[in-house]
């Protein structure tokens, strides 16, 4: 962004604005943490003509380049997971540190952070970002603080390391062994891991033979791209009047999807749960309670005009398939007290069935994992097998096997 369009004055005024702000939310902890965002030019790592409002907002990230099929892949993160990932990574001044996935505003924060003895490397696939982080971090007074590389970072960064933080800051569905093996003793891995479609940003620290998670953040990132990229798997349903709605499934697809067929043609049936919800409360604990343990978990998508398109305010993309039916969190008003209550919908022969085992889901959150601490997540990589607790969730991954406990009792 061209410094003399910007009112610099406005700008650190916003900046100082936002860092009160992501303090007393919480995802500002450290003071050396808040010293690095009250410090570094935000505004200067957008596009041009990004409005300082829309930078300096909590939670949006702005989008610097998309793909042929308009999907975004690379971008300036959200303020807020920035210095939440930073946190979690627990910096100290003088450690080395690797950032994937580059644009230049976050690893000027991680310089910040681990002060002129630190060492700050952060690597990007694409040429064209590391270019314009290079020319960015320069034009900021960054330049000799950061090693910018370009290489696919799923091989490790060859002629460094080990680093004693990785902060990944791209959409992973697994962790690269070389990760593992560039990773200080000590050091602490932070991942947006994808788990069966629900992506938390998850600190990792070694446990002798697997890893343990210390922290984990909810997030969303543009996907990894090269030889760790994985690919979703999508099935078309037409509705009746030709609209399309799909069921993209990040893992466990069905061996058979043609059994859903002609469903949306068929009767719906619903269920519901009891459970209820005030109106602006998250439940993303419910996403990933449903993607540990309902089966067929998937996220659904509907084509603007289909009948679901048209009930939008009343259903979460979220769904289960079960053979030849599925069913999708619905809500509808609560009968008693406020806010909504959660239960199913649901199509196909065995409908009703799909329904009632989302709903027994949406019941067993409520019971053993709502308003409790987050859930434990562990890394086991191949050749390491955990003896799994009833209760605990397992995802297997192509290097390793996630698991994912709730606290009992
Ligand atoms: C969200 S952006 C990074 C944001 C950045 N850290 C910042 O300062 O806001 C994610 C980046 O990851 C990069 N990426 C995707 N796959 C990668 C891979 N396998 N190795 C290295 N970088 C990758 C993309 O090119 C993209 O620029």
């Amino acid at each position: 962004m061209n410094d003399e369009t910007i009112d610099q004055e406005r700008a650190a005024e916003l900046r100082d604005k936002l860092a009160d702000e992501l303090k007393e939310a919480g995802f500002i902890a450290s003071a050396q943490v808040e010293a690095a965002f009250r410090t570094v030019p935000r505004h200067a790592f957008v596009p041009a003509g990004t409005p300082l409002e829309v930078t300096y907002q909590a939670d949006s990230a702005v989008v610097t380049k998309k793909d042929e099929n308009g999907v975004a892949i690379s971008s300036v993160s959200a303020a807020y997971i920035q210095v939440a990932m930073i946190e979690q990574a627990r910096l100290e001044p003088g450690m080395a540190v690797l950032e994937i996935g580059s644009g230049g505003v976050n690893a000027a924060m991680l310089a910040e952070v681990v002060g002129p003895n630190g060492q700050v490397v952060s690597v990007d696939i694409d040429p064209e970002v590391t270019d314009r982080a290079i020319a960015l971090l320069d034009a900021a007074g960054y330049g000799d603080r950061v090693t910018v590389l370009t290489a696919d970072a799923e091989h490790g960064i060859h002629g460094f390391g080990p680093f004693n933080a990785i902060i990944v800051t791209v959409g992973a569905w697994d962790l690269a062994p070389a990760w593992l093996h560039q990773l200080a003793e000590g050091g602490t891995l932070v991942v947006p891991l994808r788990m069966n479609g629900i992506s938390r940003s998850i600190a990792f620290r070694r446990a002798n033979d697997h890893l343990v998670s210390t922290s984990a953040v909810v997030c969303g990132f543009v996907p990894m791209q090269g030889a760790g990229q994985h690919n979703d798997r999508e099935f078309l349903l037409p509705d009746p009047h030709g609209h399309t709605v799909t069921l993209r499934f990040d893992d466990g697809a069905p061996d058979n999807p043609s059994l859903l067929d002609g469903v949306l043609a068929g009767d719906r049936s619903e269920a519901w749960s009891g459970v209820t919800i005030e109106h602006g409360v998250s439940f993303a604990d419910l996403h990933l309670w449903f993607a540990s343990f309902l089966p067929g978990f998937c996220k659904l998508a509907v084509e603007e005009g289909s009948e679901l398109a048209q009930e939008r305010k009343s259903w979460f993309p979220f769904a289960g398939v079960r053979g030849d039916s599925f069913a999708y969190l619905v809500v509808r008003p609560a009968l008693e007290g406020v806010g909504v209550e959660f239960g199913a919908g649901a199509y196909g022969p065995h409908g009703q069935e799909a329904a009632n085992a989302m709903v027994a889901q949406i019941q067993a959150w409520d019971e053993q994992a709502r308003n409790r601490p987050e859930p434990t997540f562990a890394y086991w990589p191949t050749g390491n097998t955990p003896a799994v607790p009833e209760g605990t969730a397992v995802l297997n991954k192509t290097h390793g096997l996630v698991t994912i406990s709730w606290p009992t009792g």
